[in-house]
């Protein structure tokens, strides 16, 4: 997919403008200008991993406890504990899976103080998140009761920080050994007969940071340790995952290449780069290079009241993890030129701040028509890149950052972000057709100097583009074609061509997510402001898709 700047955009626009003060013609916009997708439904070879579209809940905050966890004898309907309707709404975008203790939590976590009877368990005190004691009520077996209930895999993510490497091979020989062993045996007294046969198991989180402050070099040397004890038991093969990078930080995913991917064993089956959206840290493009621009003007970070520059500013952010995908994945490549090794984005989203008078290690945050762009754009760039990216996480999955459901007592809202990971859920194991996207920029503009839009002065030269519109295409097992886009324009409608090259199309149909603001959201009063609608704003003339996509909205065309 790639989204060609329309290089005349700006010598047009002062055309039309002159036309405009001479003969009074209407004003420029971008539904005027035309926009180029073309489709090939017939050059499909890649598959979209259903995990692409996987979540994380971390002990942190409201997620587990009051989000998933009430226990039995709460009066919110539950099942052995777990909220019902917490259930009911993942089942409903087809979670895939499901990452779980942490987050910066893992690393502090010992599995053996969340299992046997509840009333015996030692407490925790979760000292990243708000320095809250925790009952360990829910744990390995919680956990893995709540993933059947959902129907999704497990993604444990192991204790390197503190913990130690007998202590991970005994949880995976506890949740995956089916025979006679001190740890299965554990497992049966504990209620359970069968080994879960969990797949995914990460060998730490954040290692660089939170898990422990190591350099690649030590962190290396730790993986292929813990790594080495992390067994397959029986038929179920266990997928690896290494800390990978935070960000830009190549050097991270340089040396985990080199030092730790191959060889007998462990081998490593997944790399997980942490990236989050936020207003913090504006990055723009100097030369060559990406600099951290901290001369414009203060962005407010809250998630609820921002204007145009915050609503760019996160667009921006967003669409950065293109280049981060591309930059990892060339290192890998280098490494690993069958992609033997995925990409597994184990963190993203949006970090706003907290809601006003919430705990502040709470994290808990809404979430608007912005972040529904956000999590459109952001899956729109995975699946293009489906090839080396093969796992992401949204954190978090209740109550916590940008999450898919907030909860306040019995009562649940969806959130905006929800509603996208419904839409997108057509996209789960389909073939990725390749595209090619012509479309205008929403911001094309000189930038550096005095008054570098849109963010104030800046100290380089350069030009600042973002492409209006964002683009992935897959096909179904059935046939279908289905045709994902975001206009990131928060004002301005947008008319895309899609020339739909190899199918013979008889039928389109298709959904919208807008809304009249650029901050709208779902409150537990009004809980359906931002959600889907039907959407019909297209024609069908002899093959041609012509479609007319509203202001800031995402769209999922269904073509038959
Ligand atoms: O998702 C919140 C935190 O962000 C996670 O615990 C950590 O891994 C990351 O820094």
């Amino acid at each position: 997919m790639a989204c060609n700047d329309f290089m005349k955009r700006g010598k047009s626009v002062i055309v039309v403008l002159l036309a405009a003060i001479l003969f009074g013609a209407v004003s420029v916009s971008a539904a005027e200008e035309s926009n180029k997708l073309v489709v090939n439904a017939d050059l499909g070879k890649l598959t979209i991993s259903r995990h692409i579209y996987g979540h994380f809940a971390e002990h942190l905050g409201r997620c587990i406890y009051d989000g998933i966890w009430v226990g039995e004898d709460s009066p919110i309907p539950n099942t052995r504990g777990i909220r019902n309707d917490i259930v009911e709404a993942l089942r409903e975008i087809k979670i895939p899976n499901l990452r779980w203790p942490g987050g910066c939590f893992a690393d502090t976590y010992h599995w053996k103080d969340g299992i046997g009877p509840k009333e015996s368990r030692p407490t925790i005190v979760n000292v990243h998140w708000g320095g809250v004691t925790e009952n360990n009520h829910f744990g390995t077996h919680e956990f893995l009761d709540l993933c059947e209930q959902l129907g999704a895999e497990a993604v444990i993510c192991g204790n390197v920080g503190s913990g130690s490497v007998q202590e991970l091979a005994q949880w995976v020989e506890y949740v995956n050994f089916d025979g006679k062993s001190p740890m299965a045996d554990l497992r049966r007294a504990n209620g359970r007969e069968k080994p879960w046969n969990v797949k995914f198991w990460g060998i730490g989180n954040e290692n660089w940071g939170c898990g422990g402050q190591m350099t690649p070099e030590h962190y290396a040397e730790e993986y292929r340790q813990f790594g080495t004890f992390v067994r397959s038991y029986g038929d179920n093969r266990v997928f690896k995952i290494a800390c990978g990078p935070s960000g830009d930080n190549y050097e991270w995913t340089e040396v985990l290449m080199r030092e730790a991917s191959g060889g007998w064993r462990p081998m490593m089956s997944g790399l997980d780069l942490h990236y989050y959206t936020n207003t913090r840290r504006l990055s723009r493009t100097r030369g060559n290079f990406r600099i951290i621009d901290r001369s414009g003007p203060r962005l407010s970070r809250s998630a609820t009241e921002f204007g145009e520059e915050e609503w760019l500013a996160m667009m921006q952010q967003a669409l950065r993890i293109d280049e981060l995908i591309i930059n990892h994945g060339a290192i890998m490549d280098r490494y690993d030129p069958e992609k033997r090794v995925g990409l597994y984005v184990g963190e993203w989203g949006t970090w706003h701040s907290v809601e006003p008078g919430t705990n502040p290690g709470f994290l808990y945050q809404q979430n608007t028509l912005r972040d529904a762009l956000v999590a459109g754009l952001s899956l729109n760039i995975f699946n293009n890149h489906c090839e080396r990216v093969r796992m992401a996480n949204i954190a978090q999955t209740i109550n916590v950052l940008q999450a898919m459901v907030l909860t306040e007592g019995e009562k649940m809202i969806l959130t905006p972000t929800y509603h996208v990971f419904e839409m997108y859920k057509v996209h789960q194991d389909a073939t990725l057709l390749p595209t090619n996207l012509q479309c205008v920029n929403y911001i094309d503009e000189e930038s550096g100097g005095e008054g570098m839009p849109p963010f104030g002065r800046g100290r380089g030269r350069g030009r600042e583009r973002t492409p209006a519109l964002n683009v992935s295409a897959s096909k179904d097992e059935s046939g279908k074609i289905h045709i994902t886009i975001c206009n990131l324009h928060p004002s301005e409608s947008a008319k895309l061509d899609c020339e739909l090259r190899g199918a013979k199309v008889e039928k389109v149909s298709g959904r919208v997510l807008t809304a009249s603001s650029i901050t709208d959201h779902n409150t537990f009063d009004k809980p359906d402001v931002v959600k889907p609608d039907a959407f019909k704003e297209f024609e069908l003339n002899g093959g041609m898709l012509a479609v007319t996509l509203p202001a800031k909205s995402v769209v999922v065309l269904e073509v038959e």
